[in-house]
């Protein structure tokens, strides 16, 4: 089975992400800002996780559509954030062409699959659901930063004992994905995610049919360098 099938639709999933649900309020208004959309814009929230930015894109006046394909987060969604939301994969948008202003892909959920044409795949169906002129905001982890903190070869395992979790990141110089593994409430997770360089994005990005594309470095909007922690795209659809 696909990691990213399993491992974000359990309930572990909360514990180990739970300071983000604090970091939404500090990066939600700041990457709706980024989006930098009209009030009255159709954006999709994809994934929408459990909804935690879905309250900041409300907030600039946006109509939102979230889609996740974990049922779980989309439970919890539905609970703390009631709003239209569909099960869906990335590979395979069930929304019809051009019929949205933006998309709104947060919190480096690019990379996920095995293959490059599954993950230029997820960029060409944003592209097929944007309307001309729609706007991608594609929020990723820099990959200079995160090449130079993450060790090759096995790693270590790090103790988090107030989150109640322990977790071991590698990164897999050939095939450029950073590998973490978590054991969280007796169960073991990992993650297995590809880190493109700049040159990549933007390469796939035009691939897909997005032109006019910006990078900033972080939150604030400062410019990009590869030493950024965050690498934050924003592409005008063609
Ligand atoms: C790191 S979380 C980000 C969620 C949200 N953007 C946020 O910032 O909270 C990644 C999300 O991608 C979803 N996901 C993973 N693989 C997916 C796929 N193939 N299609 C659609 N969603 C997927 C997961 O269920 C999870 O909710």
């Amino acid at each position: 089975m696909d990691w990213f099938i399993g491992d974000f639709d359990d309930p572990a999933y909360f514990t180990i992400y739970a300071d983000k649900e604090a970091d939404a309020a500090v990066e939600g208004p700041a990457l709706a800002g980024l989006l930098d959309l009209p009030p009255g814009s159709r954006v999709l929230d994809l994934p929408c996780g459990w909804g935690r930015l879905h309250p900041h894109l409300r907030a600039r006046g946006h109509e939102v559509f979230g889609g996740d394909l974990s049922p779980l987060n989309l439970r919890r969604h539905r609970v703390e954030h009631p709003a239209p939301l569909v099960r869906m994969d990335f590979r395979a948008l069930p929304f019809r062409s051009a019929s949205a202003d933006g998309v709104f892909c947060a919190f480096t959920s690019w990379g996920y699959f095995a293959s490059d044409e599954e993950n230029l795949r997820q960029l060409l169906e944003f592209a097929r659901v944007l309307r001309r002129g729609g706007v991608l905001l594609l929020d990723l982890a820099g990959r200079d930063t995160l090449c130079a903190t993450v060790s090759g070869g096995k790693g270590h395992w790090l103790d988090f004992p107030e989150e109640g979790y322990q977790e071991r990141a590698t990164w897999d110089r050939t095939r450029r994905r950073i590998r973490t593994e978590r054991r969280c409430q007796g169960q073991r997770f990992r993650h297995d995610i590809w880190i493109p360089s700049d040159e990549e994005v933007r390469g796939c990005l035009s691939a897909a049919g997005f032109r006019s594309v910006t990078a900033c470095g972080g939150l604030d909007g400062r410019p990009w360098e590869p030493m950024a922690e965050r690498w934050i795209y924003r592409a005008v659809r063609r």
